[in-house]
């Protein structure tokens, strides 16, 4: 475990001021090019969830990012895998939701029947950081009365302090980074 630890943290790469003066990205492409260190990644998550949580029926991802290990760790749990997408994509009844980004603000979207009342979910996405995205995912599921058991993140950016804005709502990262 902690040898796949080291595969994952060893493949991803920092950029300073990208994508604005500032700040420092944390890119994961490399995890993502790698099947070692991105197998690695999966059996990391999904060991912590079978750990945790007797049962999970859904995984919820974030668009676009957490798409890429939702799915994935979906398939692992034999589960279903839902869309939280940006907005304007999505077909059908929807829910909707703005919030604010670190520049700017953006809305996020779910369908409507994508998980039904009680349902047990965990919130999947690459990266935490003030955590406003994580935070209007979890407002969402909660409309259609969720049952949110964990927002889990490969990556915390913990200066943000963007847990602390998930209050009540179970938080789980693999990397932490100040
Ligand atoms: C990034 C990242 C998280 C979010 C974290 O996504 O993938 O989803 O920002 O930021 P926050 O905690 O401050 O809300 P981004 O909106 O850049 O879009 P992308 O996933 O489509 O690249
Ligand atoms: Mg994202």
């Amino acid at each position: 475990s902690r040898e796949r630890l080291r595969a994952v943290r060893d493949r991803v790469r920092s950029f300073p001021d990208f994508p604005v003066p500032g700040v420092l990205f944390r890119d994961i492409s490399p995890l993502l090019k790698d099947p070692v260190a991105f197998k690695a990644l999966i059996d990391l998550l999904e060991d912590h969830l079978r750990a945790s949580f007797p049962k999970v029926d859904v995984i919820a991802g974030l668009d676009s990012r957490g798409f890429l290990i939702g799915p994935p760790l979906a398939q692992r749990l034999g589960v279903g895998f839902v869309l939280i997408r940006k907005k304007g994509k999505l077909p059908g009844p929807t829910e909707s939701i703005s919030y604010a980004l670190e520049y700017g603000k953006a809305e996020l979207e779910i369908q409507s029947d994508a998980v039904e009342a009680g349902q047990k979910v965990v919130v999947v996405d690459d990266l935490l950081a003030t955590g406003g995205t994580m935070c209007a995912a979890c407002k969402l599921l909660a409309r259609l009365k969720a049952d949110i058991l964990e927002c889990l993140v490969v990556i915390e950016l913990k200066g943000l302090r963007g847990a602390a804005k998930l209050e009540a709502i179970p938080f789980h990262s693999l990397l932490q980074y100040d």
